[in-house]
């Protein structure tokens, strides 16, 4: 299981995308910059 901090952002939405094949991810965002739907 993964965690990814600013999951919601730029960066991380893409990366998890790839880690969601493999891994259990959880997100942890504040949203002051990202966008919740960026997150399924
Ligand atoms: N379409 C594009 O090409 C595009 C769009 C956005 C960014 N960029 C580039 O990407 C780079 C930045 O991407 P990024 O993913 O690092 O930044 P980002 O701002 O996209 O993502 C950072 C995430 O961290 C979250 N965050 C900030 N502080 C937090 C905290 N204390 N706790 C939890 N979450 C927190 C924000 O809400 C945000 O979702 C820059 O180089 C920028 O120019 C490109």
């Amino acid at each position: 299981m993964i965690l990814v901090v600013g999951g919601a952002g730029y960066i991380g939405s893409h990366l998890i995308k790839e880690l969601v094949n493999s891994e259990k991810v959880i997100v942890l965002d504040n949203l002051s910059m990202g966008h919740d739907e960026s997150v399924d």
